[in-house]
């Protein structure tokens, strides 16, 4: 190959690894796994554990995803009955760490789970962790988290007062996009959640939140604003729920901020019209 060809396919498996989600260095060097495998390759087994046939192909076999375990339903089935079981958050989080129908799971660093307050009446939901959740393992604790704080803060809201998690539990590579598949192996881990804390009030933040949690198509510069009755499975009540603009959307677009401000106040209306005479909605 000339340095040219060299050139471009370096920089091809590069960019191989950032869509697979390989977005960041974890070590100071380099690891060579093509040289590891060509190490073991020289490694003579011990004769015992001589292969009985011979070795044909020295290059690594295509990458090809192993067969799904069981199809769509049957994983949903399964998230279900391991949500269900769960009788608190303590179980509901080890569930959901023993749980292997989402594939978000093989590629995320760890399980970002909530933060805040379980005994506060007023859950957010998200939509899935990102770099910085990802290597915390805990909801909006980058930029959009802290943009979100100055957010709850302007209404007298903090961490103490609020319970917060996401639609989804783990990081998607690279920040993409979640699959239906994805999406339907967490819901029922996250109507488990909602049951188990029995908020008053949900808010909920991004269109992916809005758009599955109140079975709506439409997008979220239509869904924002509105309050909607979410029923939960496990729960007597209807749960009141408002959408609105996802932190990291106002921080691309903050001339949008008016409208968030807008929602969080109505939020805040509501939340204090349910408890006059408590100046701490949490
Ligand atoms: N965006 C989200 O929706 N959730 C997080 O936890 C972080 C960023």
């Amino acid at each position: 190959m000339t340095s040219a060809q060299d050139r471009a396919a370096l920089l091809e498996a590069l960019a191989w690894q950032l869509e697979m989600g390989a977005d960041e260095a974890l070590n100071a060097t380099a690891c060579d796994r093509f040289a590891e495998q060509e190490e073991e390759r020289h490694q003579t087994p011990p004769r015992s554990q001589a292969p009985t046939t011979p070795v044909r192909s020295t290059r690594p076999p295509p990458a090809q995803a192993p067969p799904p375990l069981v199809g769509p339903d049957e994983v949903q089935a399964s998230a279900r009955q391991m949500a269900t079981a769960a009788r608190s958050l303590e179980e509901l989080r080890a569930a959901l760490a023993a749980f292997d129908g989402c594939d978000l799971k093989k590629t995320a660093t760890n399980l970002v789970f909530a933060d805040g307050n379980p005994e506060s009446r007023l859950m957010l939901i998200g939509e899935a962790p990102g770099r910085d959740e990802d290597r915390q393992g805990l909801p909006f604790v980058g930029v959009s988290g802290q943009l979100l704080d100055l957010m709850l803060a302007a209404i007298g809201l903090n961490r103490t007062k609020v319970y917060i998690t996401n639609i989804l539990f783990w990081r998607p590579p690279g920040n993409r996009t979640p699959t239906p598949a994805e999406i339907a192996a967490c819901l029922p881990f996250v109507e488990r959640h909602m049951a188990l804390v029995q908020p008053s009030y949900l808010l909920l933040l991004g269109g992916l939140s809005a758009k599955t949690l109140l079975a709506r198509r439409e997008g979220i510069t239509r869904l924002r604003g509105l309050w909607a009755n979410i029923a939960v499975p496990g729960l007597d009540a209807p749960l009141p729920a408002l959408a609105t603009l996802h932190p990291a959307y106002l921080l691309r677009q903050p001339a949008q901020k008016r409208l968030a401000w807008r929602d969080f106040l109505s939020f805040r209306r509501a939340v204090e019209d349910a408890s006059p005479s408590s100046p701490n909605p949490a």
